[in-house]
């Protein structure tokens, strides 16, 4: 088993909802550690930084006027393998197809406003986790 640290963003329509607190619990209880948090309005420039890999997928733009939408909620998670343990926590991206009793099985209306992003591998953990936190949050 490996410490490690995630990414994690609650988007805005689970911001909307008022279900940071609920979103929380799930990180908690499955032994994932909340090391650093912010909430933020994210400008155009910064939405489309973080999504760089993605510009020239065809949702490209409506995930970045989505993202920008309304405030986020942005942590770094710390815990055995928690890289994985956050995107199983999450679901599929999809929240029709994400299994019952996930976050995005239970927060999330459609794959454009899915409630929560997380890294996908330990290198885009790393990237994540400076863009919003800095070189600090990476831990030891
Ligand atoms: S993932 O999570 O990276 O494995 O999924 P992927 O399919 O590669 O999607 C990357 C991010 O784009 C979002 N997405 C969309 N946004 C708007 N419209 C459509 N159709 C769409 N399809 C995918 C998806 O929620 C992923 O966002 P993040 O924040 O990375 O979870």
């Amino acid at each position: 088993m490996t410490v490690e640290r995630t990414l994690s963003i609650i988007k805005p329509d689970a911001v909307a909802k008022n279900v940071i607190g609920k979103i929380y619990s799930r990180f908690e209880d499955a032994g994932l550690r909340i090391v650093a948090a912010r909430m933020a309005q994210l400008s155009q420039a910064e939405a489309e930084g973080f999504y760089a890999v993605h510009s020239e997928r065809p949702f490209f733009k409506d995930l970045v006027a989505f993202m920008t939408s309304g405030p986020v909620m942005i942590q770094a998670l710390e815990g055995e393998n928690a890289i994985a343990r956050n995107r199983e926590l999450m679901g599929a991206t999809n929240p029709q197809e994400a299994a019952p009793g996930t976050i995005r099985a239970d927060f999330a209306e459609s794959i454009d406003a899915n409630a929560v992003h997380g890294s996908d591998g330990p290198d885009t953990a790393r990237t994540e986790i400076v863009y919003f936190f800095g070189e600090d949050a990476l831990g030891a």
